[in-house]
């Protein structure tokens, strides 16, 4: 692996790397070690194959002639992340005629990785996924960890499996053509790590806010790699979300309620997410945990990077908290979540009242 690339371990039960810098895609040798048999499946989205499919083939069959490889292609979006398109995935595997060391190179965002390694992680009961994130989210929060999963009408993610990536390699040149909307959804995502377990990269955040917007490589190497590494070590703890793991859902719960019900297609994961966190500070704010001042500060980082911080009109706060009772992150005894005491400083709060839930939604 060539020089400018940095190197985050994660360790544990099934240890993986994750490297990330300019050209991984090209490098042959990284990306066929992780083929431990003879047939890839390369999944993708119809926004990121005609840019990188072809590269990701041609890499791969450079270094292993002799392997099968197909490519298996969904429209670009959440709306794609069904059990309908598990199906199809799983189907291009039988297609392919996968054997247990086949390996699924899942090429894209959120969507991609999700589907994709769930579609590995239920093939033969499990096959290799190499993640190849192509969006800054994916980049710092879904293609690390090993959670995948599908989305059903009812919910996001409610059909999914643990499944740890083999490998994790992201090719920052591939944020040169990603939108603008999905690099600042991006940021919500790196701004979470901040405000969950690190005060100091939340000014690090603040002092290279234009930076970061203006797509400043050393800047959001920077941003992806501090991201990753918190990412690792919370994973590395506790990879089945039994404790810590639950921090990266700060924002989430509003966030998963809103992104649903206003459709998937309306906010994208990290829009909503930003909200949720604002949202979260909010409630936070209400039970006597958060200094309002401080949550205000995140809301204007959030704000600088082009986030929405309220929600979005026409949503009904009840609809919102029926769909927060049936988040995976709600338990038997009422509704549990992430709520902030300032900077760097989040915690799992059980029982939260559904009335305060309730106002916090109707004041937003
Ligand atoms: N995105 C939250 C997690 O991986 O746990």
């Amino acid at each position: 692996m060539s020089a400018g690339i940095r190197r985050i371990d994660v360790g544990g039960a099934q240890p993986y790397r994750i490297a990330i810098g300019p050209g991984l895609l090209h490098d042959s040798a990284s990306l066929a070690e992780m083929l431990r048999g003879r047939h890839a499946l390369v999944v993708s989205d119809a926004n990121v194959a005609p840019l990188h499919a072809d590269t990701v083939v041609g890499t791969l069959r450079a270094a292993r002639p002799e392997a099968r490889i197909d490519t298996c292609v969904f429209p670009a979006g959440e709306a794609s992340k069904t059990l309908a398109n598990f199906g199809v995935a799983i189907d291009a595997l039988a297609a392919l005629g996968a054997t247990r060391d086949a390996c699924v190179y899942a090429l894209g965002g959120g969507m991609v990785g999700d589907l994709a390694g769930f579609a590995a992680a239920c093939w033969m009961r499990g096959i290799d996924c190499v993640q190849l994130p192509t969006s800054l989210l994916a980049m710092v929060d879904s293609s690390v960890g090993g959670k995948t999963a599908v989305d059903l009408p009812q919910g996001k993610n409610l059909v999914g499996a643990f499944h740890p990536p083999r490998a994790v390699f992201a090719d920052t040149t591939t944020l040169r053509t990603l939108p603008e909307r999905e690099l600042r959804a991006g940021l919500a995502e790196v701004v979470k790590y901040g405000a969950i377990v690190d005060a100091g990269f939340l000014d690090w955040l603040d002092a290279n806010a234009d930076a970061l917007l203006a797509q400043d490589t050393g800047a959001l190497a920077e941003a992806i790699a501090r991201s990753c590494a918190h990412k690792a070590a919370i994973v590395e703890r506790d990879p089945f979300e039994h404790g810590e793991r639950a921090l990266l859902n700060f924002g989430h719960t509003f966030g998963h309620a809103i992104e649903a019900e206003a459709g998937y297609g309306g906010l994208n994961h990290g829009e909503a997410v930003a909200v949720g966190m604002v949202l979260a500070t909010r409630l936070s704010a209400a039970l006597g945990m958060a200094d309002a001042d401080e949550a205000m500060r995140l809301q204007v980082l959030l704000a600088r990077f082009g986030l929405p911080v309220a929600l979005p009109d026409g949503l009904d706060p009840e609809a919102l908290l029926a769909r927060m009772r049936l988040d995976k992150k709600a338990q038997a005894g009422g509704l549990r979540f992430v709520l902030w005491s300032g900077a760097g400083r989040a915690q799992v709060v059980p029982d939260v009242p559904e009335s305060a839930v309730l106002a916090v939604l109707r004041e937003a």
